[in-house]
């Protein structure tokens, strides 16, 4: 498979004269199985069409900052958060200076400042700008940000002067992503089984009515991307959410938690992660029609029967994976998640306070404290996305040291 399956590369387009060539760089890096999404600047329009781009990448092109209709006015963030990779190329003599110096003037600056993922640059223009000082101070305070570059190469140039300046070719610039995404993306979980529960259950009362609880998923879904990004054999139990099914990831959705059970059970792993808010309680007896108003009976009582508990159940399996436990609390949440890190005898437990509504259920943020026998790891508040990888790399290295057989 290609390092570049499944990427997600985030090209941004100059006004320079090597634009022409970028629909080649795109039908290529498409060809190997990426997904390609392209910002053009306003200078960049002058040099190749939005039309052009849209046809080879498949994707509405992005030009606007200031756009109400993109993603409701945050645009710019959606597609910082979506990049593995941004790729400028060509990169002007303007947007380097403005990248430099940390501008946010336009849609392509403002990811840039506003994105995780790695920058790469492809520079482009006259021989001369190119040995301009003012250049030359830009590109090394790039290279200090940690911004790399590729090229630019020496040869003829459009203008008709000969000297360093000309972009490099898009096979050239294709082999330098992929280096750069297998530098920044190793793949410790490579041959890894990992399961991971996501969302909440649902527990039926009548054919109409169920227990739930306020789960969104988000963070399971994300875990669950950053093991497949890191190798894993991705298998996502999912209760009901309203979310993308990640890269490269098999999801199978079920509702309650006796199917989320069955699922975790027939789809054996190295690694299960628990990370789905199971419903405690179900009905004892669920009833077959619609339970009615009934104004001389008042109000039904429901009985209440234990479910199974996943996490416990799969761990006490043999062999047993390495198992993850997440303890979502509202008080006392370490107390409570090293309890069940002994109880249910997993290898780590990642303990979040949902009672904080800018990290809760439904947040796109969260912090985390991971708990294991012998160690005790802050992660502090974060994209869940970016919270996702790091802890992703942990539980990685919790497995290599200590699970690998
Ligand atoms: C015909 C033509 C070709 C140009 N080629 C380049 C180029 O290769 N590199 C460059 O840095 N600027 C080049 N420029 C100048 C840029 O288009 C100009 O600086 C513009 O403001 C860049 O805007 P941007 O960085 O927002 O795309 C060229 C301008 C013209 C008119």
């Amino acid at each position: 498979m290609s390092a570049l399956a499944g990427q997600h590369i985030l090209i941004g387009i100059t006004g320079g004269i090597a634009a022409y060539k970028i629909p080649e760089l795109i039908r290529r890096l498409k060809d190997e199985g990426a997904q390609v999404r392209v910002i053009l600047t306003k200078g960049g329009e002058a040099f190749v069409t939005p039309m052009t781009l849209q046809a080879v990448s498949g994707e509405e092109v992005h030009s606007e900052l200031l756009d109400t209709q993109a993603e409701a006015g945050m645009g710019h963030i959606q597609l910082a958060k979506w990049a593995d990779i941004v790729m400028i190329a060509p990169a002007s003599a303007n947007t380097l200076a403005k990248l430099a110096h940390g501008f946010a003037d336009d849609l392509l600056s403002t990811v840039c400042l506003a994105t995780a993922a790695p920058l790469l640059l492809a520079p482009a223009m006259n021989q001369q700008m190119w040995q301009h000082p003012a250049v030359k101070a830009n590109m090394q305070r790039l290279s200090e940000q940690g911004v790399k570059a590729i090229g630019p190469e020496s040869g003829s140039q459009a203008c008709g002067d000969v000297g360093a300046g000309r972009m490099s070719e898009p096979h050239q610039i294709k082999t330098f992503i992929i280096e750069q995404l297998q530098d920044s993306v190793s793949k410790p979980l490579a041959g890894v089984r990992l399961t991971i529960t996501a969302g909440p259950t649902r527990e039926a009362i009548d054919p109409v009515r169920y227990i739930s609880n306020h789960s969104s998923g988000k963070m399971g879904f994300a875990l669950a991307q950053s093991a497949a990004k890191l190798g894993a054999e991705v298998t996502l139990i999912a209760g009901p959410v309203d979310l993308q099914t990640p890269t490269g990831v098999k999801r199978l959705d079920v509702e309650s938690a006796q199917e989320m059970l069955e699922a975790a059970l027939a789809n054996p792993s190295d690694i299960f992660i628990g990370c789905a808010a199971v419903a405690d309680y179900r009905v004892a007896n669920i009833a077959e029609h619609k339970i009615k108003k009934n104004a001389q009976s008042g109000a039904p009582q429901l009985e209440l029967i234990e479910n199974p508990d996943i996490l416990k159940t799969i761990a006490e399996q043999n062999p047993a994976p390495m198992c993850v436990g997440f303890a979502a609390e509202t008080r006392d949440v370490e107390t409570y998640a090293i309890d069940k890190l002994k109880r249910k005898k997993l290898a780590l437990i990642i303990a979040n306070d949902v009672s904080n509504s800018d990290i809760g259920f439904n947040s796109d943020n969260n912090a985390a404290v991971v708990l294991s026998a012998d160690e005790r790891v802050v992660f502090e508040q974060q994209s869940k996305t970016s919270l996702a990888h790091q802890l992703a790399h942990y539980i990685a290295n919790h497995f290599h040291q200590n699970f690998r057989r």
